[in-house]
């Protein structure tokens, strides 16, 4: 199997597609890496900051003051995302590639000044650093999933959006490696540690260039058809790309049908609530799902089971993680992406009750902390099988060119807000409620367990196009949308067993 796979791999994946979607993806290991850097040196930054409070007023800094700043430093990277995934719209209407490129300057900057903080005296620089990169981030949270998602053949769009969220994966469990205190998590050294993060910048801007823009993006939007077709040629290695130019011609006829959609309208046109509202629940049951939460208290966990040093069990769930995003890579044009959303909600939702019921015995049975860890384990297994990467790719995937930008706007900023509420919140409900708190989150999964067996529709191995007028077909009333039923019924009959067999589709 695994053979067939490489093979199947080697036939449409050219050089020029894997050095582009390598390329995009470094945004998105600076985003896992940025997310994951700040939690080791918590102790060494906050001293500095006492430090540096010392050095201008000549007192240490009041524990409060040191409290609301830190929290401050953390959480203003969700705030940063959240106000830049809102722009993701604009910019997309108008570029892809230049969009990544221009992006870069912020994580530059950004990265700069976290650098630079620690020899410059100022916490106020690390805390416009962190914004600044949690603006990068939400850029590129939405950039990089649309580019790799329009540049990536039908057959292949799942295991290449999956790589988004392998790379995020995987520059968390660089940030954790990095920041062990041995490294670069000292005191001397946590600058460094920021500021690493102008190096993937660095080399995507050094990548760019070589990169074509998306194809699908120069036709539709820009009209282009003669670049479209060389970056085409480019991105398949063939000198044969009429088919897939009348897939997008295909696509581009019905966009020029739709209006160009604007976010207000997002919600009110009855052709595009539905999978809005799929895309809006798809990102909240990935951020809801507790799974901050649990790399949050791992630690505390870890030490009670006795693990002589719970950074490394942390590390250890850092590769689960990891191991089990390239799982869900290979999984995903196979089983599809419901299934596997539906068998990581279930699976974490079950491992969230036996983690409490495990927590609730630790005081009275001493082995229920192996438990606990086993099922944090699980937790992070089965959220990277799927409501890690999928929802990232998936919106993407339910909008066709005309609503898409401000789709993903609206999703990017629902994760990002959804990020910022745990972020803020969790401390106080984990403090209220002990360990029961995990059972909120197990009747969260059931209900996203739900809402994904009802309403969410398989996208596997559909173009855009037919995903699109999947729902076109379900939603009521209007011209147009009679139009489009018609039009559907001729596309319904269509194999897509076939079509996901067939790697020319686009
Ligand atoms: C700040 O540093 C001083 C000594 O340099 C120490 O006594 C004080 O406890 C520190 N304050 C906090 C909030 O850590
Ligand atoms: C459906 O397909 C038939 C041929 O298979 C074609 O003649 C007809 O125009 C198509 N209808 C629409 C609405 O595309
Ligand atoms: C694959 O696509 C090409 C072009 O669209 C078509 O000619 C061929 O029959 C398809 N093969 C399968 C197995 O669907």
């Amino acid at each position: 199997m695994c053979v067939c796979v490489c093979v199947f791999l080697l036939q449409t994946v050219t050089g020029t597609l894997a050095l582009s979607v390598f390329t995009a993806v470094l945004g998105s290991l600076e985003f896992g890496y940025n997310i994951g850097v700040i939690n080791a040196p918590q102790k060494i930054i906050e001293g500095d900051y006492n430090a540096t409070w010392m050095y201008r007023y000549g007192e240490p800094i009041p524990t409060g003051t040191l409290t609301s700043l830190w929290s401050l430093s953390v959480a203003i990277f969700s705030i940063g995302g959240m106000v830049s995934s809102f722009c993701v719209g604009f910019v997309c209407a108008s570029f892809r590639r230049k969009a990544m490129l221009i992006n870069n300057l912020f994580a530059f900057i950004g990265g700069s000044l976290m650098g630079m903080s620690k020899l410059c005296r100022s916490f106020e620089m690390m805390i416009l650093g962190r914004f600044i990169i949690g603006a990068y981030c939400g850029l590129a949270s939405g950039l990089t999933p649309m580019y790799v998602g329009e540049i990536a053949p039908t057959s292949l769009r799942g295991a290449l959006g999956t790589l988004h969220q392998l790379a995020i994966v995987t520059g968390i469990l660089f940030a954790q490696v990095l920041g062990l205190e041995s490294l670069l998590g000292s005191e001397h050294l946590w600058p460094v540690l920021l500021g690493l993060t102008v190096v993937p910048t660095v080399l995507q801007m050094a990548l760019l260039p070589f990169c074509p823009e998306s194809p699908r993006f120069l036709y539709i939007v820009r009209c282009q058809e003669h670049h479209a077709k060389s970056g085409l040629r480019r991105l398949t290695g063939r000198q044969e790309v009429g088919d897939m130019l009348a897939e997008m011609k295909e696509e581009k006829r019905r966009m020029d049908m739709e209006r160009k959609v604007s976010i207000p309208e997002l919600f009110r046109s009855s052709l595009y609530r539905q999978p809005i509202i799929i895309a809006i629940l798809l990102q909240l049951s990935q951020q809801l799902s507790g799974v901050n939460a649990i790399f949050y208290y791992s630690t505390s966990i870890f030490m009670k089971a006795g693990v002589q040093s719970p950074v490394y069990a942390t590390i250890g769930a850092g590769v689960v993680n990891c191991a089990f995003t390239v799982v869900s890579l290979f999984l995903v044009e196979r089983t599809g992406r419901r299934t596997l959303h539906m068998l990581g909600l279930g699976g974490m939702c079950i491992c969230a009750v036996i983690m409490t019921v495990a927590l609730a015995l630790l005081d009275s049975v001493p082995w229920m902390s192996y438990i606990s860890m086993l099922s944090i384990f699980g937790f992070v297994a089965f959220f990277e099988v799927g409501p890690g990467p999928i929802p990232w790719f998936f919106v993407a995937e339910l909008f066709s060119q005309g609503p898409r930008p401000a789709a993903m706007a609206v999703a990017g900023f629902s994760n990002w807000t959804a990020n910022f509420i745990i972020g803020m919140c969790f401390q106080y409900v984990a403090d209220l409620c002990g360990p029961y708190v995990f059972l909120i989150f197990a009747a969260l999964l059931l209900f996203f367990l739900i809402f994904t067996f009802f309403r969410v529709p398989e996208t596997r191995g559909k173009t855009f196009d037919q995903i699109a007028a999947n729902f076109h077909q379900h939603s009521a009333g209007g011209m147009m949308d009679m139009d489009m039923s018609i039009a559907d019924q001729n596309a319904s009959g269509v194999d897509f067993t076939d079509i996901a067999l067939n790697s020319s589709r686009y």
